[in-house]
């Protein structure tokens, strides 16, 4: 298993991701929890931007005080389902770049096809996060590093919503300088590559596209 894995056990996130594990949760409901929930693990994700200090006046007083140094903070979604975490990101930092890499699973293979990618330029002094909300067999979000490094990434981190142990050990063999984000590590892949108890198909959950 990975070293780098957090697990962001906040009371808030495991909360809500219970809302988001029942079936009964309605589309829009799901959307709106999975965005608060990418806030809370957003926050987790950028908690080593460095800081600088200005130099302000309060309404009372002058002083120093910490202020982000500026790293160029880059978002790069896997689409569809990472749009979902993308959109809790960007209201913790709205001026972040977004990039886009499409990248679905065979069906039957469970291999990782790539279809599109948009990125910002200059990847290679941004700190890079790239959410996709399940992290199963692992064979999409390492095509989707793979991708990112060939496109010059350097500092990248990946944040999704529940990690299975197999997706775990499969990302940090293929990519042991990208830590892994997740709000849960679950039990167990199923013989179609889903993860147990898991929330299901995020993608149809997000958008409700299951028939
Ligand atoms: N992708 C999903 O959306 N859900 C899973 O359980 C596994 C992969």
């Amino acid at each position: 298993m990975s070293s780098d894995l957090t697990i962001v056990d906040h009371p808030l996130i495991q909360h809500k991701l219970t809302i988001l594990r029942n079936k009964e949760t309605a589309t829009g409901h799901f959307r709106a929890v999975l965005r608060e929930i990418a806030f809370v693990l957003g926050c987790e994700a950028t908690k080593d931007l460095a800081l600088s200090e200005v130099e302000i006046e309060t309404p009372l007083e002058r002083g120093h005080f910490p202020y982000l140094e500026g790293d160029k903070l880059c978002f790069i979604s896997v689409l569809r389902a990472g749009e979902g975490l993308l959109d809790g990101l960007l209201d913790l930092v709205p001026s972040a770049r977004v990039g886009h890499v499409g990248v679905y699973r065979d069906p039957e293979t469970l291999k990782a096809v790539k279809y599109y990618f948009k990125v910002p330029g200059k990847l290679e002094t941004r700190r890079t996060i790239l959410v996709d909300p399940m992290l199963a067999t692992a064979n999409t979000a390492i095509a989707a590093v793979d991708a990112l490094k060939d496109a010059g990434a350097k500092h990248m981190k990946f944040m999704c919503l529940v990690a299975a142990p197999e997706g775990v050990d499969a990302f940090s063999r293929a990519h042991p300088d990208v830590p892994v984000i997740a709000a849960a590590l679950d039990r167990e892949l199923n013989e179609k590559g889903y993860i147990l108890p898991g929330l299901g198909d995020a993608g149809d959950r997000i958008y409700g596209t299951k028939q």
